[in-house]
């Protein structure tokens, strides 16, 4: 791994966290793909040498679970989904130099051969463990065939993952109060031998493994947390048909075993390079220099699947010889209008709804990597996606396209003869500096602010030299001025091609150069633009309000319409209800959860929080206010009065002597005429009124 900047005159790839091939591609999964395909045209811009591979992870319960709901097999069920995800991503100008899947011949065979090599390392070792088992359908339980409680944190969670609470990797046999997602039944815990990588054996190669890192904050920091905890050795066979089997057979119990999908997923990273690489020749390209040599190996991933990147996958690398990533970005939630984004409820955005709805993918590929970059979460609403296409790429990456080239087309057939004057060149000259450092920082978001603020100063440019008074007195300022807009206006389509492939791609042709925006790089937005051009059209359209609230409605009674369903569909419901779970890969679905906050606090931060267990002496409505209430609470050395509101939540006769936890440093305020001396906490939108359980005593601090 290294360090010094890209370009580097090493080959790079880039590759995404692949789609479980179980169901529709939506916003969630776009903005990954998007933007690790952004990010590698990124860093062609800068000359390097790169590919961007993924694939379909095809294996694993995620898929086999869907497959047996639609009573077929996981082989064809995964492929079909595959094939419409090959076809899919192009239309968001989504260009994989390879996509493969996880159950093709390549990628069977590198996974049993690392995983031979890892075993006969010693790295990987045999173990009784507990399995879950479900007696009725006398099966094994592996991951999404259990759900039960998180040892953790508490939080309902599937057999290898809190997807609901922690969001932390368990292990078979750590999930508490185990049921089959089957049948509904308890399960039960049954002896199994399985086999384990030891990843604890790693642990210094990881620590100094994290601190030459590079990526996102998240996937370098949270990791490092994990290995202080203490790393455990990780379970890597299952007990089910479906999956790449572990090479030699069988187990000592003279059992087949498949391998855990999260083994053979991200050796499709290394397979889709390695086929990428054979189609193109290894003199183009060479998989072998990536990953066994000094090749620089970035990865794009969700945040939920931080551990399997920054801990598993490196530790298994390492252990068979291969190359350490050299960054890893971890990208955040997507909420739609506010709410967890939840395929369950319908409330998504799907690829298929997009492109049928007629909008230009470069808008969506503009609104979500500079909303959120490579690790920002997003909030997709329509009247926010209308703001930014309308303001940003209309009203000024447009709007300077357009008027620029109209005026240099009308008075000069094109591009004035002149030079580019100074102030205008250094100015390119800087944004080229900015989008190279931003690519350097995985900051996405830098590189579309820097060529929308290029636009913004050609606006202003242009505004401000007002070409059109001096065509006729001073012709030669003129033509200088408009020699400079139609510089800029290259300099934006080649800054901007990264995220708006094909606008930029037309900008060019509007402009009269030959051949692909995509193969230039940074310098060539300083190169002069072709004498002369056709009349321009407009590269952007505005979206008008009808269309918005026309979109917003829809989406809200698609969101009702399945709720309905779902309390139907509960009704005569028996079996453990993991259907909201997103099977789809997606690991944003909260459903109306608000986003965990990125930003950690330290423990000193928490202290300056003085919360103490208070018990509730007397509650009453406050008049004139419809929710508020004014409670007495006791917290040991003095009584508070605190406003809250609850008045409509909670029976305020029943309140009294009830323990309640309050913020006892919170500033007063004055609500209604009534001071407000501290905050009680609840939870939830009925209010649901934070309590204690055991022997903490009134005033206690809460710690
Ligand atoms: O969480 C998921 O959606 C997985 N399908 C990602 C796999 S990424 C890998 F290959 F490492
Ligand atoms: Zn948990």
């Amino acid at each position: 791994m290294s360090t010094d900047e890209f370009p580097t005159d090493r080959p790079a790839v880039v590759t995404c966290g692949l789609p479980y091939a179980n169901g529709d591609l939506h916003i969630g999964h776009l903005r990954g793909y998007i933007g690790a395909d952004a990010f590698n045209r990124s860093l062609e811009t800068l000359g390097q040498e790169t590919a961007y591979v993924c694939g379909s992870d095809m294996h694993g319960t995620p898929v086999a679970v869907n497959a047996e709901q639609e009573g077929v097999d996981p082989a064809d069920f995964a492929l079909d989904w595959h094939r419409q995800y090959e076809e899919t991503f192009p239309k968001f100008n989504v260009d994989f130099d390879n996509y493969g899947h996880t159950h093709d011949e390549t990628n069977t065979e590198l996974t049993q051969e690392i995983v031979r090599t890892l075993d006969e390392a010693g790295h990987i070792y045999e173990k009784e463990i507990q399995v879950a088992y479900d007696p009725d359908a006398d099966q094994y339980l592996p991951d999404r065939y259990v759900v039960g409680t998180c040892p953790y944190c508490g939080e309902k969670a599937r057999g290898d993952e809190c997807d609901e609470g922690c969001q932390r990797h368990l292990e078979p046999g750590e999930v508490e109060n185990p049921e089959s997602t089957i049948t509904g039944n308890p399960a039960e815990y049954r002896q199994r031998a399985h086999k384990f990588f030891e990843v604890s054996a790693f642990t210094d190669y990881l620590t100094e493994f994290l601190d030459g890192l590079e990526g996102t904050s998240n996937a370098r920091n949270q990791p490092r947390q994990w290995i202080e905890d203490g790393l455990q050795d990780w379970c890597i066979t299952r007990d089910m048909d479906w999956g790449i089997d572990y090479p030699n057979g069988a187990d000592s119990d003279g059992d087949d075993l498949v391998l855990y999908v999260w083994v053979d997923a991200p050796i499709e990273y290394i397979a889709s390079t390695k086929q990428y690489s054979e189609r193109v020749g290894t003199d183009e390209y060479d998989w072998e220099r990536v990953w066994k040599d000094d090749g620089d190996i970035v990865h794009v991933i969700g945040r939920d699947i931080i551990q399997h990147h920054a801990i598993f996958w490196p530790a298994m690398l390492e252990g068979a010889g291969y190359n350490a990533p050299r960054g890893i970005a971890a990208t955040g939630f997507i909420t739609i209008n506010g709410k967890g984004l939840s395929t369950s409820r319908n409330r998504a955005i799907w690829a298929k709804e997009y492109l049928d709805e007629g909008f230009h993918p470069d808008l969506l590929r503009y609104y979500l990597t500079t909303t959120g970059g490579l690790q920002q979460d997003v909030d997709f609403s329509w009247e926010a996606f209308q703001e930014k296409v309308n303001g940003e790429l209309v009203g000024t990456v447009g709007n300077f396209w357009y008027r620029s080239l109209l005026f240099a087309y009308r008075n000069y057939e094109g591009t004035p003869e002149a030079d580019v004057s100074e102030e205008v060149h250094e100015r390119i000259e800087g944004a080229i500096g900015e989008t190279r450092e931003a690519v350097n920082d995985y900051d996405l978001r830098g590189v579309g602010h820097a060529a929308t603020r290029l636009a913004q100063f050609g606006n202003e440019y242009i505004q401000g030299n007002e070409p059109w008074k001096l065509t006729d007195e001073e012709p030669e300022r003129a033509a200088q001025v408009i020699r400079d807009c139609v510089q800029l206006a290259k300099a934006v389509g080649v800054l901007l091609e990264p995220i708006t492939p094909d606008k930029s791609q037309l900008l060019w042709e509007q402009i009269g150069e030959d051949g692909e925006v995509a193969d230039a790089h940074l310098e060539d937005a300083l190169e002069a633009p072709p004498r002369t051009f056709d009349e321009p059209g407009e590269l952007f359209e505005k979206i008008e309000d009808e269309r918005v609230e026309e979109l917003t409605r829809k989406l809200e009674e698609r969101v009702e319409a399945a709720a309905d369903d779902e309390d139907e569909s509960d009704e005569g419901e028996t079996e453990t209800d993991d259907t909201d779970a997103d099977e789809s890969g997606d690991m944003t679905d909260t459903g109306d959860l608000e986003p965990l906050l990125e930003d950690r606090i330290g423990f000193e931060d928490f202290q300056e929080l003085d919360i103490r267990v208070g018990r509730i002496e007397s509650a009453e409505g406050i008049e004139g206010a419809d929710d508020l209430a004014k409670l007495e609470v006791d917290i040991g050395f003095e009584t508070r009065q605190v406003v809250a509101g609850i008045k409509q939540l909670h029976d305020l006769d029943e309140l009294p002597g009830t323990n309640c936890v309050l913020l006892a440093n919170m500033e007063p305020a004055e609500l209604f005429g009534v001071e407000s001396n501290g905050m009680i906490l609840a939870a939830g939108e009925e209010a649901d009124l934070l309590t204690t359980h055991g022997d903490a005593e009134i005033g206690e601090k809460i710690k």
